[in-house]
């Protein structure tokens, strides 16, 4: 993809499923990629992955609810490539499927720091030296959760509901400093994340075909679904397009 060679990429949550899968396209692409993740094992592997195929990257170990260790990390990865983030990409997350009415305060806490307050400070950390580059790409993976809604998973659909909103706002505000903000919205994928959300066994699977039932295109997502699209908003190929929200989910939500 045109313009992607020799930049640097930050991408969180790069230590598991997609986020590694996204790391694994940049690195391909000739970006140098700061695998940011609060699984230092999990970063670990992923740069060996990347080293492996001669990529380049960088494991550090944040975590993204903790503001100070955020601008921290950022300085860090910015002093190892001598150079400012040209791409930010916003994919950890977390979550646990419960109704609502019988989740308490201190899980509400931990999905938003974890899914919203996660890329409001990556974003406010990294977008600063952006605009003041007058050069930045900044994708957030939010989930179709966050236009359509998902049951038993109420604050994070809110959360997601932000991340859209949040960066079609940030769009305007720093468009004319030339960084784009873009949102890809994954529908159920496999992941660990997948897993640990629907469990492995008969009760899981039933639940994977019942999911398989409502994507037009017949399956679920896996990460390798996403990385063309995240490489795509990161190159030059997208410079005229910010504050966009695409899903990426087989067709589960279509949008006008
Ligand atoms: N898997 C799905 O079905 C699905 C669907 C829609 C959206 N998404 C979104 O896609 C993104 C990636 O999900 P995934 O399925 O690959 O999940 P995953 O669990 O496989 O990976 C998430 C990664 O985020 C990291 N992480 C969690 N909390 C962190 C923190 N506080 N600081 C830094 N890193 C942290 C984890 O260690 C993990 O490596 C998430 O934003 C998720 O909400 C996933």
């Amino acid at each position: 993809m045109r313009g992607l060679k020799g930049k640097t990429a930050i991408v969180t949550g790069a230590g598991s499923g997609i986020g590694r899968a996204i790391a694994l396209r940049l690195a391909a692409e000739g970006v140098t990629v700061g695998v940011f993740d609060i699984n230092e094992a999990g970063a670990g592997d992923t740069v060996k992955a990347i080293e492996a195929a001669d990529g380049k990257a960088v494991a550090v170990a944040c975590d993204i609810t903790d503001y100070a260790a955020v601008t921290a990390a950022v300085k860090s990865f910015e002093s190892s490539t001598g150079a400012g983030t040209d791409i930010l990409v916003n994919n950890a997350g977390w979550d646990t499927p419960m109704p609502f009415l019988k989740t308490e305060e201190a899980f509400w806490k931990k999905v938003t720091a974890i899914n919203w307050f996660g890329p409001l400070h990556m974003t406010h950390a990294v977008a600063q030296g952006m605009a003041a580059r007058k050069s930045g790409r900044v994708v957030n993976i939010a989930s179709d959760a966050g236009r359509v809604g998902s049951t038993g998973e109420v604050v994070y659909s809110g959360c997601k509901g932000a991340t859209i909103a949040f960066a079609k706002a940030l769009a305007r505000e720093v468009a004319r400093s030339n960084v784009t903000v873009n949102t890809v919205c994954p529908g159920p994928t496999d992941t660990p994340a997948m897993d640990a959300f629907v469990g492995t066994g008969e009760q899981g699977q039933k639940i994977r075909d019942a999911m398989v039932r409502g994507v037009p295109l017949g399956r679920i997502g896996v990460p390798d679904d996403y990385p063309g699209l995240v490489a795509f908003l990161a190159s030059d190929d997208a410079a005229f397009i910010t504050g966009q929200t695409i899903s990426v989910s087989g067709g589960l939500s279509m949008h006008g």
